[in-house]
């Protein structure tokens, strides 16, 4: 049976993906990461795919600083085609996705978000739940559409806000959740018939 092709976008540390290519690597997730690409020329998610021999590409974002220039977009598009990508997986891509990438891959594209969604969209979800004084907060992967955090939700981990936590903290064990949860969500859709 051929794989299922994944393409994964980031700007920035690539834990997220690193647990995806481990997981692949392990024999846990059944997939054939094709790609890699990312607006931030100098992101540790770009050495990393390098480093694992996966293709890595950055892509110039243009003038914007929330979303990807049209014509940059339709380039990452044009990419991810190439390499035949059937699931694209955002893993702390830093800009709005908007229409030449929502149109190219309908229901085809993931996000991991630091929060249990519908709580706390946005950035730095984290601290929001921990100013909110919550008491759990967790990730979440969801379908992204035009909504920022908004898509359907597919599945969430809760993580305990403990007495003493910091942002810092907090955020390292809502990591830890979500490198969990990403490839058991992939290895749903991969095994998918
Ligand atoms: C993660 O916390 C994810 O929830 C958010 O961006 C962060 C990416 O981290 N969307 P990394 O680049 O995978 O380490």
């Amino acid at each position: 049976m051929s794989k299922f092709k994944i393409g994964v976008l980031g700007s920035g540390r690539g834990s997220n993906f690193e647990a995806i290519a481990q997981a692949i690597a392990n024999g846990g997730l059944s997939a054939d990461l094709r790609i890699v690409i990312s607006d931030v020329e100098t992101s540790r998610i770009l050495e990393l795919a390098r480093k694992r021999g996966i293709r890595a590409e950055f892509v110039d974002p243009g003038g914007f600083r929330t979303k990807m220039a049209p014509l940059s977009e339709a380039r990452v598009v044009a990419l991810l085609q190439e390499a035949k990508v059937e699931l694209v997986v955002l893993a702390g891509y830093m800009r709005v996705v908007k229409e030449p990438l929502l149109e190219a891959f309908p229901g085809r594209i993931l996000n991991i978000h630091p929060s249990l969604l519908p709580k706390f969209p946005g950035l730095e979800a984290w601290r929001q739940a921990l100013e909110a004084r919550e008491s759990v907060t967790g990730c979440t992967v969801h379908y992204v559409d035009s909504i920022v955090d908004g898509g359907k939700i597919i599945a969430r981990k809760e993580v305990p806000i403990l007495p003493d936590d910091t942002a810092q903290s907090l955020h390292e064990r809502i990591q830890a959740a979500e490198h969990h949860l990403y490839p058991e969500v992939l290895s749903f859709f991969c095994n998918r018939p």
